[in-house]
């Protein structure tokens, strides 16, 4: 079983335009999928689950998507705050905080604060984010610690420490792309596309992910 599974959870607005949907609707139904991977990451014992919620380049889509993408991020934090107590979660964010909404900035830090003692799957939501920022801030970070700069001091001045890289990336939708998404730490991660939609990555397709991850043969790098 992967440790660490990161995803880049793309086609929503093409799952809602297939159903004649409006776009937001989309991201509604990938919210459930979300709270479903969730849910199975711990039932299955995967220790850490990292989701790209949110890019940098996000913020280019219309005023009306960001706002009601923000407001879906603040609803289903309130809404699920309870079942991801319950079942052991801790809530953790990666990068730039300070630039979301004053009120999902006060919702994340509660349901962070309120998550914070428990002992199982460790969520990430990565939320504006982006790689190559989180490099650089990483390489200012480390320059003013006046430490040696090495791959291992480097790794503990990303947002991401000290957790493990992650050791499956799946991408929904079918694009073969990064995206931006965890540069540094995917170095050695098996990479895996679907062409299912997010809102349509259920438990079968999370199974199937995962299943294509056990058949892989890591080596990284050696022979
Ligand atoms: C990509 O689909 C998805 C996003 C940019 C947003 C992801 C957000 C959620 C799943 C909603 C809630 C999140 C949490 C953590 C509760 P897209 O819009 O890029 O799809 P497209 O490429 O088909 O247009």
């Amino acid at each position: 079983m992967p440790r660490h599974v990161a995803v880049i959870m793309d086609g929503n607005g093409r799952w809602a335009k297939q159903q004649g949907l409006p776009r937001l609707l989309g991201h509604r139904a990938g919210a459930d999928s979300v709270r479903e991977t969730v849910r199975l990451s711990g039932e299955w014992g995967v220790e850490a689950l990292t989701l790209f919620a949110f890019s940098t380049e996000n913020w280019a889509r219309s005023s009306d998507e960001v706002r009601g993408l923000m407001a879906l991020l603040a609803r289903t934090l309130r809404r699920e705050a309870d079942e991801l107590d319950k079942n052991g979660v801790r809530l953790r964010t990666i990068e730039r905080i300070e630039t979301l909404p004053t009120s999902v900035q006060k919702t994340l830090q509660q349901t962070i604060d309120r998550l914070n003692g428990n002992r199982g799957v460790v969520l990430t939501l990565a939320l504006n984010y982006g790689g190559r920022q989180e490099i650089v801030d990483a390489v200012k970070s480390l320059l003013v610690s006046g430490e040696a700069v090495t791959e291992e001091s480097l790794s503990r001045h990303m947002q991401t420490a000290p957790f493990p890289d992650p050791d499956l990336l799946i991408r929904t939708s079918g694009e073969y792309r990064l995206s931006n998404f965890l540069l540094w730490q995917c170095a050695y991660t098996e990479i895996y596309v679907t062409p299912t939609y997010w809102p349509d990555f259920r438990r079968e397709a999370y199974l199937a992910a995962l299943h294509d991850y056990q058949r892989r043969d890591r080596r990284f790098g050696k022979a």
